[in-house]
């Protein structure tokens, strides 16, 4: 069968068509065309994501990318044909006005081609993509789960357990700022642009001594018993920070650098201890990590160097894209998780059915 995913939850407008095999042992996923249009650039004047902007392009950007994935994807007659294929569209969490975008496109291709419509939870998608190799990859049935999954993205940081194919419980979340948004608020403090993530991670570097030890920065719950995460008063200890070097007039455009360090190497250690915390209460068989901030090679280093086994995502499936929500959708599919009508779900969690 064929699956087109359409993903317009935040700033990128993506389309992929993928092509899935049933096997003995698992299933067979082929990435015939994976589309994406990033909004960066008309975002990043603003310093984050403007949601009327956002849906304005990808009502622009969808049919633009359909048809460059269908043709990439070479779907006889320019549509998806049989009676197995599906269309999968992100529902939620996200912004609103873009979730309704692919909806309504979704709704209108399914209509048209007399497909099954899917709807699928943009968080599941993060946690399928750690299990996508390259583009021609295998999901075999036993041996996966139960799966622990670090999500890390722009909205959302979250420990999900996955016990089967679509079958979640969060174990731990941020009780206020994600991680990805952290990066983003203290990029705009340091004046590093947008996204906030990349810029950090550009320019992080360790000072040698001197005011090095004065930079020091919390790591907020990093000992509390749970496995919740709190990032704001992190944010909140940047501010003073900053403040603090103002008023004793040094110069803090030399000490960038060593902020940013610290403050990464502040989000990473509280990342990983809270994953060998939720290893060590959980016991899965399979660790993984996913979402925008998975891109952050500090956090790659220092998961891989904790748990040799854990499954990165590639780089090209760690930011929003189709390709993603078609693997999820597939396992929808296989369950008759169709909705002709589905809402977007701005907050929508994930669950455990
Ligand atoms: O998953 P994603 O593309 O969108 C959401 O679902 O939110 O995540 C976007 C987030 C942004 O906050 C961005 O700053 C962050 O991922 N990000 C990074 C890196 N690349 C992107 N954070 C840290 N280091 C990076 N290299
Ligand atoms: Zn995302």
């Amino acid at each position: 069968m064929k699956i087109l995913a359409i993903e317009t939850s935040c700033d990128e407008t993506a389309i992929a068509v993928l092509k899935v095999q049933k096997t003995k042992i698992g299933v067979d996923f082929d990435i015939l065309s994976n589309q994406i249009a990033s909004q960066i650039k008309i975002h990043a004047p603003f310093g984050g994501v403007v949601p009327n902007l956002a849906k304005r392009e990808h009502i622009k950007n969808l049919p633009i990318l359909l048809k460059r994935a269908l043709k990439e994807a070479k779907l006889p007659n320019g549509s998806l044909a049989s009676k197995s294929d599906a269309v999968a569209v992100t529902y939620g969490p996200g912004l609103e006005p873009a979730l309704w975008t692919g909806i309504t496109f979704a709704k209108k291709l399914a209509k048209k081609w007399r497909v099954p419509l899917v709807p699928v939870n943009h968080l599941e998608g993060h946690i399928y993509s750690a299990l996508m190799q390259r583009s021609k990859f295998k999901i075999q049935n036993k041996g996966i789960f139960p799966m622990l999954t670090l999500i890390v993205s722009g909205g959302h940081t979250e420990l999900v357990l996955t016990k089967n194919h679509l079958r979640y419980k969060i174990l731990g979340e941020t009780l206020d700022d994600a991680a990805g948004e952290a990066f983003d608020k203290v990029a705009r403090m340091l004046e590093l642009g947008y996204p906030g993530g990349p810029a950090i991670s550009k320019v992080a570097k360790p000072l040698s001594g001197g005011l090095a030890t004065k930079l020091k920065l919390p790591r907020p719950m990093i000992n509390s018993k749970d496995l919740n995460f709190s990032f704001s008063g992190l944010k909140t200890a940047v501010l003073y920070l900053l403040r603090d070097l103002e008023k004793q007039k040094i110069d803090i455009a030399k000490l960038k650098p060593e902020i940013a360090h610290e403050f990464q190497e502040a989000v990473v250690d509280v990342l990983i201890r809270k994953t060998i915390k939720a290893t060590e209460q959980h016991k899965p068989r399979t660790i993984a990590l996913g979402g925008g901030v998975a891109a952050n090679d500090r956090l790659r280093e220092e998961l891989a160097k904790k748990f040799p086994d854990i499954l990165l995502p590639e780089k090209r499936f760690t930011g929003d894209n189709a390709a993603m929500i078609a693997v999820a959708g597939y396992y929808r599919f296989t369950k008759r998780k169709f909705d002709n009508n589905p809402k977007a779900t701005g907050n929508l969690r994930l669950s455990k059915s």
